[in-house]
């Protein structure tokens, strides 16, 4: 097993990264506990509700059990409601503990139901997708979609521990790997370019799940992103570097309606846009830009944008955290393992999203 730490200014936590990781969940109950509510979707119920409630049965504590239903689009008030109304119908107290055992729609509900359930309880992540992994369940930004915008609702809520067990990747669909590998991709394109180059040398190997190559992408992942968070927990300045592709890929979601494309493809196609971007507005070496749409084409990722009409694109646009006053903020790359925020004019990215068909 390998630990990541992840400091924040209300306390450290572990990632605990390795196989065999669900067998061991018990250890990562508080003692003092009064119950555990496992919050999670009936996908993942199905395939590892048994070993998950076997496994915290060892912590001798009450498991009440939330199923939500299944995808991008219960990302919504109702499901959050649906926890509540779990944890108030089983009377669950304030020392009650959560676990988020799902990927990053289940974690990002489940952290904000713990965030708000009598004004905060304790969270595990427990995360099983790729992209939750090395993404959404480290760093605490929890939250719900709105129709009008991705992820506008939510809270900062960091959780007791994230506890990664490789082994449940085996059952991911092949197109959910590529989608949490365009999370994995981006770390390189931000803030390593070494990362960025081994990722292009092991782009087979991680597509198939090759046990060392994804160990070491998940850890990397996992050491980068809390390098960021470590320092900048609420996005007021670096954190925002991680929305690298998200200005875009946010309008793909919304835009086409949740689920249509998975978040991971989206992103991964927004970062193609944003390297072009970079290329216009930052300099960017054109070689560089070339070879990030290369590697999200390789991921299994699309690299060309939806046609979403270019005027709602600037509207879907705007809805967005990094947006002040009217003005769009897109994170660019100087170059490969540097970016930055800066605000672009609507005129000088019309001619790029025509070019790409959007
Ligand atoms: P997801 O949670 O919808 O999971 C993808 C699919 O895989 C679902 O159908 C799920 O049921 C299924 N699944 C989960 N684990 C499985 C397993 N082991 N085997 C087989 N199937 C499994 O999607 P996701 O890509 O994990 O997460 C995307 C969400 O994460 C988006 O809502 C995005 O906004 C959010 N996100 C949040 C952050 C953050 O910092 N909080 C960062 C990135 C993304
Ligand atoms: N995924 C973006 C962030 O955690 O800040």
């Amino acid at each position: 097993m390998h630990t990541v730490s992840v400091a924040t200014p209300g306390g450290h936590y572990p990632i605990h990264i390795g196989r065999g990781r669900l067998e061991a969940l018990a250890a990562s109950v508080p003692a003092d506990a009064t119950a555990l509510a496992v919050i999670t979707n009936t996908t993942v119920a199905d395939l590892y509700g048994q070993r998950v409630h076997d496994a915290l049965a060892a912590a001798g504590k009450p498991i009440h059990w939330v199923r939500l239903p299944d995808g991008e689009q219960y990302k919504t008030w109702d499901s959050l409601n649906q926890i509540f109304d779990a944890l108030l119908g089983a009377a669950l107290d304030r020392k009650a503990v959560l676990i988020a055992l799902g990927g990053g729609v289940v974690g990002d509900m489940a952290g904000f139901a713990a965030a708000c359930y009598m004004r905060g309880v304790r969270f595990v992540q427990v995360p099983t997708t790729l992209l939750a992994q090395v993404d959404s369940s480290v760093g605490g930004k929890t939250a719900i979609n709105h129709p009008l915008g991705k992820n506008m609702i939510g809270a900062f809520y960091q959780p007791q521990a994230v506890e990664i067990d490789l082994q449940v990747l085996a059952t991911l669909p092949a197109r959910e790997i590529s989608a949490g590998l365009a999370e994995v991709v981006k770390y390189g394109m931000i803030a390593d370019a070494a990362f960025f180059a081994w990722c292009e040398a092991h782009v087979q190997a991680l597509r198939a799940l090759d046990d060392e190559a994804i160990a070491y992408a998940v850890r990397r992942a996992c050491e980068l992103k809390a390098w960021v968070v470590s320092q900048d927990e609420r996005e007021s300045g670096l954190r925002a570097i991680l929305n690298f592709g998200h200005t875009f890929g946010h309008a793909i979601e919304s835009g086409l309606g949740y689920g249509q494309w998975l978040h991971g493809e989206a992103v991964g196609c927004g970062m193609v846009l944003a390297a072009q971007l970079s290329v216009q507005a930052r300099g960017l070496d054109p070689a560089v830009a070339a070879r990030i749409q290369a590697l999200v084409q390789a991921i299994g990722c699309p690299v060309r944008p939806p046609a979403l009409g270019l005027d709602r694109w600037f509207d879907l646009m705007r809805v967005d955290k990094k947006t002040e006053g009217r003005h769009i903020r897109y994170v660019l790359l100087p170059g490969l393992g540097q970016a930055c925020l800066q605000a672009v004019d609507d005129d000088k990215v019309r001619p790029l999203l025509a070019a790409a068909g959007g």
